[in-house]
C-alpha cells in the first residue's frame, strides 16, 4: 500500500531548503524544519517568511493561506526533532562527508519506515545512501531553484532504492504539483549535467575579459532566449554551491575540463562573494538575500547615443541577396538609414562608393568573404566601417584582406534578423575604437541591444549554446534519458523556453554540427568534440524540422 506523507522533515534552510519547506507546507503537509544553530534557524525562518510575504505582496498567496502555511512549520535546531516524520529531505551544503554524516544520524533518529531523501545536485546518492542501514529507502529528490516556482523534480533512483519507494516519491511529487522525472544516479543528473559546463564557460569568458558581465548575460537572454543570463544565475544558485557542484561533476563526470571550476569561482567563494545570499557575487545586490541589483564600480556608464568617437552613418550598403541581406535591408531602412543593396557577382560594387557603412551578408565562406572585402577596399571611401555578419568565421582573416583592418568589425545579428533584438559586435585585435563606437551607435539607432566581444569561434551566444546542445546529444547517446525527458528537464527545471532537442531540430542539426566543429577546432578540448550521434544524423540527412526529421519526426504533424 502506498505510503501517506503527512509530516516531513527538511534539513538545512538555506537557498533550497527554505523553498522546499514552502512547497510542502503550501500543499497541506506538516513540516519539521531543522537547522544547525539558533542563528541559522533565524536566517532560515527569515528566508521562508521573506518568500511567502513576497507571494502575498504579488497577490499570489492570500494572507490567511500564508498564515496557515507558516503554522504548519515547526522550526527546530538539531536532527532529533525528526523522530516521527514520514520523509526527510536534506538540503545542507554540497559536501559528501557532511551529507553522509547527516544520513547516518538520520538513520539513527528517524522511524524505520521513513524515507530519507537528499536534494544533492551532483553527489552520488548511492554513496550517501550507504551511510545508512536502509539504503533501499534512500532517494534523490532534486528540486530546482526557486523550489516554489520551478516545476521539475528529478527523482534519483540508485541501484538499491526499492521500487515502491520510488513510486511513492513520484506520487508525492505529483501531489506537490511537480513534474517528476525519474533517473539513475549520475553526476549532475539531467539538468545540472547540461547546465554547469555552460555556466563555467561563461565565467571563463568573463574572467578572460572576453566580454563584460552585462554583455554575457544580455547575450544569453536576448540571443539565446534564456530567462536569465549565466552570471546572474550563478548569483542565484550561490557561488559556494556552484563551486562544489562543478568540482564534484569534474571528479565524478569523467574529468571533463569544462567542469573544472574556473579559478575565479574559488576566489569569489574565498572572498565571501557568494551571490545574492551574501549580497554580492558577479553583481552587487541591495542587501544579502535581495534580488535587486544595484550599481557598483563595474556598472557601465550610460553612453551618449552617438558620442565617444562614433563616425556619422547616414547611408548603409548591404551586400548579399539572401534572407539575411533582405532582413538587414528591412531593419536598416526601417530605422531611417538610406540603404543601397548590392548582390555581388550580379551587380558591380561601385554603388557602395558613397556609403558610410557596409554590412556584408554573402555566403559563409572565408574565400568568398575575403575576396569581397578586398574589392570593398578598392571601392569604399576612407573611414567607412566595413562589417561582416559572419557567425562562424574569424573576423581578423576577413579584416586582413583589406588595407584598413582598423575599420573592420563583425556585426552578428542573432537570426532571423528582424525578429531578434541582439547584435554581437565583434572586435578583432586590429579593430579601432572609432569603428567599435560607430557600430555601437548604429545598433542603438536600430534599437538593438549590442554586446561587444572578442573574435573567437561562436562569439558569445553560439559558443555557450552549442556545446550545451552537443552535451544533450551525448547524454541521449549514453542512454541516460530520453529526448522528451531531457527537453522537459531543461524547460521545467531551468525555465528554458525550448528544450535542447526542440532547439536542435529548429536550428538545424547541420548548423549545430558546423558550429560545434568550429569550436572544437579552435579550443581543441575533447569536451567540445561533436557527439557522434549528431554527426550520424547529419550524414543520414536528418537535419531537423525543415528536413522533416531530426531528433523527432516532424512529418506526422
Ligand atoms: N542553490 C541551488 O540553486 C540548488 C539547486 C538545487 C539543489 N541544490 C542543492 O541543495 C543543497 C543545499 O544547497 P543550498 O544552495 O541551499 O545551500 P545553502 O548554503 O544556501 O544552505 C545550506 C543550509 O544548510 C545548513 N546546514 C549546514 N549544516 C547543517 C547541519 N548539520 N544541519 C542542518 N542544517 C545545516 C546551513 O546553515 C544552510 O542554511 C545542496 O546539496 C545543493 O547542491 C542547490
Amino acid at each position: 500500500m502506498a505510503r501517506e506523507f503527512t509530516s516531513v522533515g527538511v534539513v538545512g534552510l538555506g537557498t533550497m531548503g527554505a523553498g522546499i519547506v514552502e512547497v510542502f507546507a503550501r500543499n497541506g503537509i506538516d513540516v519539521v524544519a531543522v537547522e544547525v544553530s539558533e542563528a541559522a534557524l533565524d536566517r532560515g525562518r527569515a528566508n521562508l517568511t521573506g518568500s511567502t510575504d513576497r507571494a502575498v505582496a504579488r497577490g499570489k498567496l492570500a494572507e490567511a493561506d500564508r498564515d496557515a502555511l507558516l503554522a504548519r512549520v515547526d522550526f527546530q535546531v538539531g536532527l532529533d526533532a525528526l523522530h516521527s516524520v514520514d520523509l526527510v529531505v536534506e538540503a545542507v551544503p554540497e559536501r559528501l562527508d557532511l551529507k553522509r554524516r547527516i544520513f547516518a544520524e538520520l538513520d539513527r533518529v528517524c522511524r524505520p519506515e521513513a524515507i530519507l531523501a537528499t536534494n544533492t545536485s551532483s553527489l552520488s546518492v548511492t554513496e550517501v545512501s550507504v551511510a545508512t542501514g536502509r539504503p533501499q529507502q534512500v532517494v534523490g529528490i532534486h528540486f530546482f531553484n526557486p523550489a516554489p516556482v520551478m516545476k521539475l523534480v528529478e527523482v534519483v533512483r540508485t541501484v538499491v532504492t526499492a521500487a515502491d519507494v520510488v513510486a511513492d516519491v513520484e506520487a508525492l511529487c505529483a501531489r506537490l504539483g511537480k513534474v517528476g522525472v525519474t533517473i539513475g544516479d549520475r553526476a549532475g543528473f539531467i539538468a545540472n549535467a547540461l547546465l554547469f559546463g555552460y555556466l563555467n564557460h561563461a565565467v571563463a569568458m568573463f574572467e578572460s575579459r572576453y566580454a563584460s558581465r552585462e554583455d554575457i548575460d544580455a547575450a544569453m537572454k536576448l540571443g539565446g532566449g534564456l530567462p536569465m543570463g549565466p552570471l546572474a544565475l550563478l548569483d542565484l544558485i550561490g557561488l559556494d554551491t556552484a563551486y562544489e557542484i562543478l568540482d564534484t561533476m569534474y571528479r565524478r563526470g569523467g574529468r571533463d575540463r569544462r567542469h573544472a571550476p574556473v579559478p575565479l569561482v574559488r576566489q569569489m567563494v574565498t572572498a565571501g562573494l557568494l551571490g545574492r545570499k551574501s549580497g554580492r557575487g558577479f553583481y552587487t545586490y541591495e542587501k544579502p538575500g535581495s534580488s535587486k541589483v544595484v550599481p557598483d564600480e563595474s556598472t557601465p556608464q550610460e553612453r551618449p547615443a552617438a558620442g565617444d568617437g562614433a563616425r556619422r552613418v547616414a547611408r548603409v550598403g548591404v551586400v548579399g541577396s539572401g534572407a539575411t541581406a533582405a532582413g538587414l535591408v528591412e531593419v536598416f531602412a526601417g530605422a531611417g538609414f538610406d540603404v543601397v543593396q548590392v548582390a555581388p557577382g550580379a551587380e558591380p560594387l561601385d554603388g557602395l562608393a558613397e556609403v558610410d557603412l557596409v554590412v556584408e551578408a554573402v555566403a559563409e565562406d572565408l574565400g568568398v568573404k575575403k575576396e569581397l572585402f578586398a574589392s570593398l577596399d578598392g571601392v569604399c571611401k576612407p573611414g567607412v566601417v566595413l562589417a561582416t555578419t559572419t557567425s562562424s568565421l574569424p573576423v581578423i582573416d576577413i579584416a586582413m584582406a583589406t588595407g584598413r583592418p582598423a575599420d573592420v568589425v563583425g556585426l552578428h545579428f542573432s537570426g532571423p534578423v528582424p525578429a531578434r533584438p541582439l547584435v554581437e559586435i565583434v572586435r578583432t585585435i586590429r579593430t579601432g575604437e572609432e569603428a567599435t563606437a560607430t557600430a555601437r551607435a548604429v545598433c542603438a539607432t536600430l534599437g538593438r541591444t549590442a554586446v561587444v566581444c572578442g573574435d573567437r569561434a561562436g562569439f558569445v551566444v553560439d559558443a555557450l549554446l552549442f556545446p550545451y546542445l552537443n552535451d544533450a546529444v551525448k547524454m541521449l547517446e549514453a542512454g541516460y534519458a530520453t529526448v522528451d525527458d531531457i527537453d522537459h528537464a531543461m524547460k521545467l527545471g531551468c525555465g528554458y523556453p525550448t528544450g535542447p532537442f526542440e532547439l536542435l531540430d529548429a536550428v538545424g542539426l547541420d548548423v549545430a554540427l558546423a558550429s560545434q566543429r568550429a569550436l572544437y577546432r579552435e579550443l581543441r578540448d575533447p569536451g567540445f568534440a561533436p557527439a557522434p550521434l549528431l554527426e550520424h544524423l547529419v550524414t543520414a540527412g536528418y537535419l531537423g524540422r525543415e528536413a522533416g526529421r531530426g531528433f523527432r519526426d516532424h512529418t506526422a504533424h
